[in-house]
């Protein structure tokens, strides 16, 4: 629970839209904004391919609005945007490889839906305050470690391309319009509620459905470097972002407290669950061509201008992540 009391005087009472609300990182953020005394409405399409789930707003579904809608729907935006101060925008399709078989569901969504939620900000709110969600995914296979904000831009998936013009809308929209926007480039994030039913988030989640369920889990590669943020120092980022007016017009990478292989993150989750197997295999042919290798971020950016920095470490991380799943995985899969 964040008790900050710079956040609580902030959003106490406010109206607050997350999209994508009923997702891993969008619940986990209602929760918070809950406890801050916020008046949070979510917009989730449930489709069931994707992250969302009510099992995420347990024991807040009393306390919280839910409309099942389809940012695509852009008939619909104004009516929720309208009133509120602030836009947490996370709806978004999250699967790199979906993006390469289906890449126009994924324009749709993570680039043209976004341009309709500016323009019904533009024209239905233009006082509202915005922060999005984007990805480490839109640098691409790295020049130099750790990649900071000033790193060249080059998606190597349909997804990045898409989230990379989201991403700049906003910024466009703010810098032009003075529709107020902070962009967030997340690195892998995991906690309680991320998705584990498949990889479509991340390889992450069923590696711990595997151990939870005692079945071997592959590990690609394995001497990949990455950074994970737990999810309740990403929330704290959001927040902050949202709360601080020099963040507007701003992006900034999140990051993780460390880096490892993923071979040494599959032997720190076998530790959290005390058990599990994996094998290490070489990457498969389709996802070979959108690996990005080695990546890490440089979020000192952030941390010296809203003071935000990765707190959990990934035993921590994975130790409570794990906990979760032991008594809810029945709910996720
Ligand atoms: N989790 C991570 O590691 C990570 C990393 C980088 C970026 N992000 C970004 O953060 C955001 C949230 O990701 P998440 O991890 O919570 O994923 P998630 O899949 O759990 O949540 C996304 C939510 O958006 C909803 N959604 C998808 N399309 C929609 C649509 N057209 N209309 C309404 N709702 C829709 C889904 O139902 C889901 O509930 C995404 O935009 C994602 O690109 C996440």
């Amino acid at each position: 629970m964040i008790q900050d009391s710079f956040l609580l005087r902030v959003y106490e009472g406010k109206k607050v839209i997350i999209t994508g609300g009923l997702g891993f990182v969008g619940s986990n953020l209602a929760r918070a904004l809950v406890d801050l005394g916020a008046h949070v409405t979510l917009v989730d399409s449930l489709i069931p391919e994707y992250g969302g789930n009510l099992r995420n707003i347990a024991g807040i579904e009393r306390k919280i609005a839910v409309n099942i809608s389809d940012v695509r729907d852009k008939h619909s935006l104004p009516v929720f945007l309208r009133g509120k101060d602030y836009l947490f925008n996370l709806a978004g399709q999250t699967s790199h490889l979906d993006s390469m078989l289906d890449p126009e569901t994924d324009l749709d969504i993570n680039s043209h839906a976004q341009l309709s939620i500016l323009e019904a900000c533009r024209l239905h709110n233009p006082d509202i305050r915005i922060v999005f969600a984007s990805t480490r995914q839109i640098y691409g296979k790295p020049d130099y470690l750790p990649v900071d904000e000033k790193h060249p831009l080059r998606p190597v998936d349909v997804n990045g391309i898409n989230k990379l013009a989201g991403e700049q809308y906003h910024l466009l929209y703010d810098h032009v319009h003075g529709v107020r926007s902070t962009v967030l480039r997340m690195t892998n994030t995991i906690g309680p509620r991320m998705r584990v039913k498949d990889a479509r988030q991340t390889f992450v989640g069923i590696w711990i459905k595997s151990v939870l369920q005692n079945t071997p889990f592959e590990v690609w590669g394995g001497d990949q470097l990455r950074d994970f943020t737990y999810i309740d120092d990403a929330v704290e980022a959001f927040l902050l972002a949202g709360a601080r007016p020099e963040a507007r017009g701003r992006v900034y990478n999140l990051g993780g407290k460390g880096r490892l292989s993923l071979r040494e993150f599959a032997d720190e989750l076998v530790l959290a669950a005390g058990g599990g197997h994996y094998s290490v295999r070489q990457f498969p042919k389709d996802r070979k061509k959108i690996d990005i290798g080695d990546f890490y971020s440089d979020c000192s950016l952030i941390a010296s201008t809203l003071e935000w920095t990765p707190r959990t470490s990934i035993r921590t991380a994975l130790r409570r992540t794990v906990a979760f799943f032991r008594k809810e995985l029945s709910n996720y899969l």
